[in-house]
Parts: C-alpha cells; sequence; structure tokens
C-alpha cells in the first residue's frame, strides 16, 4: 500500500486507550430571536477507535444537531465534545461529514476532482499525491471505473459512494455519516449497508452514524445510543457487535428489534428491559 493511503486513525490505535471522542453532558439548542429551541439536553458518551457508532432517536430528537457539534459546526450552550482530549471548537479535516442529500457533490466537478477537492483545498497533499489517492480510495467502493464520470450520469448509491470515498479518502479521525443511505430504495439502501460494513472490515476507520432506522442502527452499529424524543436525551446504550446484514429476521434480531423499539416510545420500558436484558448489552439512562 502507497504510504499516503496508510494511518488512518482507528487502525493503530489500541481499544483500551482513551476515548478517541468524548462526549460530555453536552445540551444543545438554536436561538431564534423568537425563542430558543433545546435540540438536546445533557447528552454524553464516548466513542473508542474503530467503532461503529449509532446515534438513533424519533426525528426531531437532535441527531443531525449532535453530529453537527462534533463536526464543530454548532458549539454546545452546556457540556463539551473532545476528539483525543482536546475541545471540539470549529470544523476540521480530522472530522469529516457525509450527508443523505443526493446533491452534495459539485456538479461541474468529475468524479475523481470531487475526492481530490477537499485534500486540495485543505492542503493535505500535492495534486499527485491527492489524485493518487482519490483513485485509491474510488477503487475502494468499486468506482475506479468512473473517476472521470460527472455527478449527473451516476445513480444515487454511485453518488453516495462517492461522498463515502471523498470522506475516507481525508484519513478523518472519524468519519460522520448524518442518514446517509435514507434517500435510497430499499435494496440499493441495504446494499449500501453492506458495503459499509465491507469498507470497515478493510479500512478500520471510526465511525459515527445517525439514523432513525432501528434496522439499520443494529446492521450498521457495534454500539447504539438510543435518544428520547425532543429535547434528545440519552434513554440507553446497547451493544449490537454480534449482527450483521445475515441478521436480518432472525429471531433475536427481531427480538432486539422490538426492544429498542419500547425503549424508544415506551416509558414504562426502562424497568422491564433491566430486569429482561444482560447487563453486558445494555446500559440504562435514568
Ligand atoms: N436551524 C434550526 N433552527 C431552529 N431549530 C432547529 C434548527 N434545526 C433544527 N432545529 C430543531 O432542533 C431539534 C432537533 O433537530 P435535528 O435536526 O437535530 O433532529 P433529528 O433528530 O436529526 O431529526 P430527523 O430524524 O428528522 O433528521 C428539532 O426540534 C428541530 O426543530
Ligand atoms: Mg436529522
Amino acid at each position: 500500500m502507497n504510504a499516503s493511503v496508510q494511518g488512518h486513525a482507528g487502525s493503530n490505535l489500541t481499544a483500551n486507550g482513551p476515548a478517541l471522542l468524548s462526549v460530555d453532558q453536552v445540551s444543545l439548542e438554536y436561538r431564534t430571536p423568537q425563542r430558543v429551541v433545546r435540540a438536546t439536553h445533557q447528552v454524553s458518551f464516548e466513542i473508542d477507535p474503530a467503532d461503529r457508532f449509532i446515534l438513533l432517536g424519533p426525528s426531531g430528537c437532535g441527531k443531525s444537531t449532535l453530529l453537527k457539534a462534533v463536526a464543530g459546526f454548532h458549539s454546545p450552550c452546556e457540556g463539551q465534545i473532545r476528539l483525543q482530549g482536546q475541545p471540539v471548537t470549529a470544523p476540521g479535516p480530522d472530522r469529516m461529514v457525509v450527508f443523505q442529500e443526493f446533491d452534495q457533490l459539485p456538479p461541474w466537478k468529475t468524479v475523481k476532482q470531487n475526492v481530490m477537492f477537499p485534500l486540495l483545498a485543505s492542503k493535505t497533499l500535492q495534486r499527485r499525491e491527492a489524485e493518487e489517492r482519490a483513485l485509491h480510495y474510488l477503487d475502494k467502493v468499486g468506482l475506479a471505473a468512473f473517476a472521470d464520470a460527472y455527478p449527473h450520469t451516476l445513480s444515487g448509491g454511485m453518488k453516495a459512494r462517492v461522498a463515502i470515498a471523498r470522506a475516507l479518502a481525508m484519513q478523518p479521525k472519524i468519519l460522520l455519516m448524518d442518514e446517509p443511505f435514507a434517500a435510497l430504495d430499499a435494496l440499493t439502501r441495504r446494499k449500501m449497508q453492506e458495503e459499509l460494513l465491507l469498507l470497515w472490515e478493510e479500512v478500520r476507520f471510526t465511525l459515527l452514524f445517525v439514523t432513525h432506522s432501528i434496522e439499520e442502527a443494529l446492521v450498521v452499529g457495534n454500539r447504539i445510543l438510543l435518544l428520547s424524543p425532543h429535547p434528545g436525551r440519552v434513554r440507553a446504550q446497547i451493544n449490537s457487535h454480534q449482527y450483521d446484514l445475515h441478521s436480518l429476521g432472525g429471531v433475536d434480531f427481531q427480538a432486539s428489534a422490538r426492544r429498542i423499539h419500547r425503549l424508544l416510545f415506551d416509558e414504562d420500558e426502562t424497568v422491564q428491559a433491566e430486569q429482561s436484558l444482560n447487563f453486558n448489552d445494555i446500559r440504562i439512562a435514568y
């Protein structure tokens, strides 16, 4: 492997070291002249290197706002976010974001130019190395043959792959994804989940992934943070490393999905869950 494509943060840190990302008692608000909207209330979690960490909760519970805060686009009004011990105060190339929208790729740039752009704009690499790295990651997402194509000639799934390649090419310390497959049809969405897991097996990046699909959370994540409805508070944290796409439809998988549904939407579930679940699997927040 070429030196320019090595060095992913998740690949060379030990699992037992300090948390890569810590979110400590973070409250986030939107202030308009008319009112203040509290999006999350005192949310805490930690992400370790090579985690596939999921934020799961109903619409409006503050998932995207939390992701934006980790990305450095939104400052907490309370609490602190730290990346490798350093407070997050602004966006940076160590936290790359993949959004849901199909139009996140400038249409006047080819696929390769799109992937090269952040590498050049951030002065991470010179043109020749940037091109080499862009081609490497396009190959990883199966789009080497489309390097010179323009985004409007690609399917939704292919555009999502370009956005993933563009983010991974920056070799961020953490990859942030906000419902990246939500706008895709069901079959393509499943395929993208599978490809993301294969890519993770190969590259071992650290992922913070937002979804409101319980099934997607169980398939993609190794740990899931459940957030209550607006304003988002931590309801529970669940280990889900035992599931992948092959688990879909299985009895155990279905039971976990139902349990998560109850935890998210039933006020009484906290006590029941505590009694029926192994403490290795779940931590309930009070
Ligand atoms: N720009 C904004 N100005 C004011 N309020 C906002 C703004 N953006 C979001 N909010 C409010 O903050 C809360 C959290 O929004 P957020 O988009 O983070 O939720 P979400 O969990 O990502 O929802 P969804 O699943 O629908 O994407 C909501 O009540 C929303 O109305
Ligand atoms: Mg959102």
